[in-house]
């Protein structure tokens, strides 16, 4: 199969295979050499102010950076395009249906989901499927409560997932040259989507979320690559075959359905087994990375819903 080399992915997010060390190792040792802190508590984070349970010991990325270096091809290709293309953009009104097989399919204003569910606050790690890393808090409420609300019926397996279409303002969808076939759309599988893990989120670090991020409704799913965290949902299916997903139509030998963090198994074209984390220095040489955890650390949580799978293989 020919290789895919999506337009988003600079030689500079790349570490060629075989250069890196164990970096996360390379880093501590410096840091206790020098005092320094590099992964220490977390920040306090202006948020909700409710007390979390889902929280990192890693420090927190800087808003500036989290608002500012982007993937939403929607609003352009490079990191800085969604911040800065994303102005003419309404996420209100907005509403989102949900359907297919459901006792209760229903249309809900983002409004009645506001007002209906319990936000609260999720620090979590991000780990976009380019080697880079976020620590990010989130304010959202699990997936699962809306789930509930519209009732699948048995024969429900998966959930999918729509982004909306609107050229006029999301000048990444018109154009002459389009390589994604608009909405963008994911997907999850039920047990997934029911995982207390995975949340909508409506905001960020205690603030409304920004439509570069995904206004006003995205998906967070912390143990799989980013490209699964879609954004700006217009549209959620209950399905029993599972439903396609952007990227792996776009290159299904690079990006998986499941697309679960795992450093064991490398990119085609890169090595997943570290990451580089945004708004924190380089480090010594320049080049200190940290190690990519399985699921992204989330394993205990996670790592029973795929039993029988074999976790050094591509999914
Ligand atoms: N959702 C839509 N609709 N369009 C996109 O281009 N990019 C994905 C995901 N969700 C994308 C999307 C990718 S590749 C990543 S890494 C995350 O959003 C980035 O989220 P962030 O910009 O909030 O960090």
């Amino acid at each position: 199969m020919a290789v895919f080399r999506p337009p988003h992915i600079p030689a500079s997010e790349i570490t060629p295979q075989g250069v890196y060390l164990s970096r996360r190792t390379l880093m501590g040792a410096a840091a206790g050499t020098l005092g320094l802190a590099i992964a220490g508590d977390a920040l306090a984070a202006p948020l909700t102010g409710k007390p979390t349970a889902y929280k990192v010991p890693d420090k927190l990325t800087p808003k500036k950076d989290v608002t500012t270096y982007n993937n939403f091809y929607e609003f352009g290709t490079d990191k800085s395009d969604p911040a800065n293309n994303s102005g003419k953009f309404k996420p209100t009104p907005w509403t989102v249906e949900i359907g297919g097989l459901v006792a209760k399919p229903q249309k809900i204003s983002i409004e009645d989901i506001m007002s209906s569910f319990t936000m609260e606050d999720r620090i979590y790690r991000m780990r976009c499927v380019e080697a880079w890393s976020m620590v990010i808090p989130w304010i959202g409420f699990p997936l699962s409560a809306l789930l509930d609300k519209v009732e699948p019926l048995g024969s429900a397996k998966y959930v999918a997932f729509e982004t909306v279409v609107r050229p006029d303002e999301m000048p990444g969808q018109s154009g002459f040259f389009q390589s994604i076939n608009w909405p963008y759309v994911d997907g999850l599988r039920l047990d997934e989507a029911r995982n207390p893990l995975t949340i909508l989120a409506t905001g960020l670090y205690g603030e409304t979320l920004p439509n570069q991020n995904g206004a006003p409704l995205r998906l967070v799913v912390p143990w799989k690559y980013g490209f699964k965290g879609i954004k700006s949902i217009v549209k959620i299916t209950l399905t029993e075959k599972q439903p396609p997903c952007t990227w792996n139509i776009l290159a299904p030998n690079e990006y998986g359905f499941y697309a679960n963090v795992n450093p064991k198994v490398d990119h085609p074209r890169w090595s997943q087994a570290t990451e580089r984390r945004i708004g924190e220095s380089a480090g010594l040489f320049g080049g200190a990375r940290i190690d990519t955890l399985p699921f992204n650390g989330y394993g205990e949580q996670v790592a029973g819903l795929y039993k029988g799978m074999d976790l050094t293989k591509f999914y």
